[in-house]
């Protein structure tokens, strides 16, 4: 039976990927090798739509796909590729764009979180149309499943409803994606402010683990997390945030239940928790680290691999856009 195909994006918007970007996000990109046909794009066309320093957006681009590779991401099995190199998805999206109500691309609150952070006349166009190249990513892959987290449910919805459209109005050419909830999903907080989501622009960078981070300066972020009052080591996210979500990152980098580890420190204190965590953190990062730089040290191939993932991606994608345009008129 055909595997369905996964499609799923992260921008290069930073040198280091995060702890919760790979507890989140990219640990299932992995797993979805063995139970997709995963397209895994770097979106640079997406990263510009907020101001960038193109030196910074090159390197970053690099260093993404570095890690991807590091981390898992078989580019035999898998299609990764960077999203400016395949120009059918900036042709699509204007499709698209066409077929976007300007009222309904206004209503995106994650626009318009962005927007009030950044000040009306920094906004950009391209900020207000985010959405519907993410239409565009998902739609010319004919893509079955895109993993969405709550915060991306309303794009995958305009996804869907713009396919819809263009299928009734010009004939049945996309498929309709579903969202794909993965099981093993974990959401990562601050370690300084558990009840913010760790993020590379958290204001505590005490609190932020970037994995390509020195080990031994993360091992001591993570003897230093805020913890909460009393003893107990036990997953209570309401009412213990801080110790809940160190299990969290436990159970997840050492594949172990979080009841199993309630278990073991039944009785110990919250610093063997954080030192035993802190080893298992730097046993992880360390060869991923390695690995990352063999990639890095060997520019040539990376671009190979890119350029070979690029080629596969456009077979896909060209075949979807000239029957899109066909459709259109074109
Ligand atoms: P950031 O919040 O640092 O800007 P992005 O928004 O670029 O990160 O997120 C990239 C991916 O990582 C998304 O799939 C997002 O859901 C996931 N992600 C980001 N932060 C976390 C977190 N703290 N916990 C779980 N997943 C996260
Ligand atoms: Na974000």
């Amino acid at each position: 039976p055909k595997r369905p195909r996964v499609l799923s994006g992260i921008q290069p918007t930073a040198d280091s990927f995060h702890l919760g970007n790979y507890l989140g996000a990219l640990r299932q990109w992995v797993a979805m090798q063995e139970t997709h046909d995963a397209f895994y794009c770097i979106v640079d066309l997406h990263a510009i739509t907020i101001e960038h320093d193109p030196k910074a957006l090159r390197r970053r681009t690099r260093a993404a796909a570095a890690q991807l590779l590091a981390l898992g991401i078989d580019p035999e099995r898998s299609i990764l590729f960077v999203q400016s190199h395949v120009p059918e998805h900036a042709q699509l999206c204007w499709v698209l764009e066409c077929l976007t109500g300007f009222g309904e691309a206004g209503r995106m609150t994650q626009f318009k979180d962005k927007s009030a952070r950044q000040g009306a006349e920094r906004v950009t166009v391209g900020l207000f149309t985010y959405p519907v190249l993410q239409a565009a990513d998902i739609l010319l892959y004919r893509a079955d499943a895109v993993p969405v987290g709550e915060d991306q449910r309303q794009h995958l919805e305009l996804t869907r409803d713009l396919a819809q459209r263009f299928n009734s109005r010009f004939g049945k050419t996309f498929v309709l994606p579903e969202a794909y909830i993965p099981k093993e999903t974990a959401k990562v907080y601050d370690l300084q402010d558990p009840n913010a989501k760790m993020s590379k622009s958290a204001a505590t960078p005490a609190g932020l683990v970037d994995l390509l981070d020195d080990p031994r300066v993360s091992a001591k972020k993570i003897r230093s997390a805020v913890t909460d009052t009393g003893r107990e080591i036990s997953y209570h996210p309401e009412t213990k945030p801080g110790v809940s979500n160190l299990l969290v990152i436990y159970s997840a980098l050492a594949d172990r239940p979080v009841a199993d580890l309630e278990r073991d420190y039944a009785g110990k204190g919250y610093g063997d928790l954080k030192k035993d965590l802190a080893e298992v953190l730097t046993d992880f990062v360390t060869p991923l680290q390695q690995r990352v730089r063999s990639y890095l040290d060997d520019p040539a191939e990376l671009d190979k691999v890119l350029a070979h993932g690029a080629e596969r991606a456009r077979e896909v994608a060209s075949r979807t856009l000239a029957r899109a345009y066909d459709r259109v008129g074109f």
